[in-house]
């Protein structure tokens, strides 16, 4: 397999993963969809030793489905990348999580983080999150195309009238 090839295939995986996960967001039950779509996740791309969610619940971030090792259940919204996801409402792409003040390591493993933000209304309601063994594992491509899952996530929310 010549380097071209390998560019071109990795850009075509890369050009179905969104459409993936929408064929799996037409599940209206949430935690069956959303399992999926961690896997959809895993299975795409490379290098992560964890894909999954976080749901802003009673006061805090409470684990969703994920692929990957066992994770922590509850996370303050001041603690870790994933509450300053929520708390800035913004991407968080830590390219060295041992350098991130704060981080909250699940697996000592990891080594780059991707937190997006699901936004509803104007209100976070959740978050993608990924994690990967790599430094800066993380780039453009990727903070694309989970910023565009969480919007396709968030248009299911409203759809399926999740959490319910
Ligand atoms: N690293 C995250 C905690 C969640 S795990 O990565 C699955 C954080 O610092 O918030």
């Amino acid at each position: 397999m010549n380097a071209q090839f390998c560019l071109w295939y990795n850009h075509t995986m890369n050009k179905y993963i969104n459409e993936q996960i929408r064929s799996f967001l037409e599940e209206p039950d949430m935690i069956a969809a959303l399992a999926n779509v961690s896997a959809v996740i895993a299975q795409n791309y490379d290098r992560l030793n964890w894909s999954g969610f976080y749901f802003v619940k009673n006061g805090e971030l409470i684990l969703g489905p994920f692929q990957g090792k066992v994770a922590c259940v509850h996370i303050p919204f001041d603690k870790g990348v994933c509450g300053k996801c929520y708390r800035d409402a913004a991407v968080q792409c830590i390219d060295d999580v041992l350098a991130f003040p704060g981080h909250i390591a699940c697996d000592s493993a990891s080594r780059s983080e991707l937190c997006v933000p699901i936004i509803v209304n104007g209100t976070v309601v959740g978050e993608i999150d990924l994690d990967s063994p790599e430094k800066e594992r993380f780039g453009e491509d990727e903070v694309r195309e989970m910023m565009q899952a969480a919007a396709d996530i968030a248009d299911a929310w409203q759809k399926h009238h999740w959490p319910n």
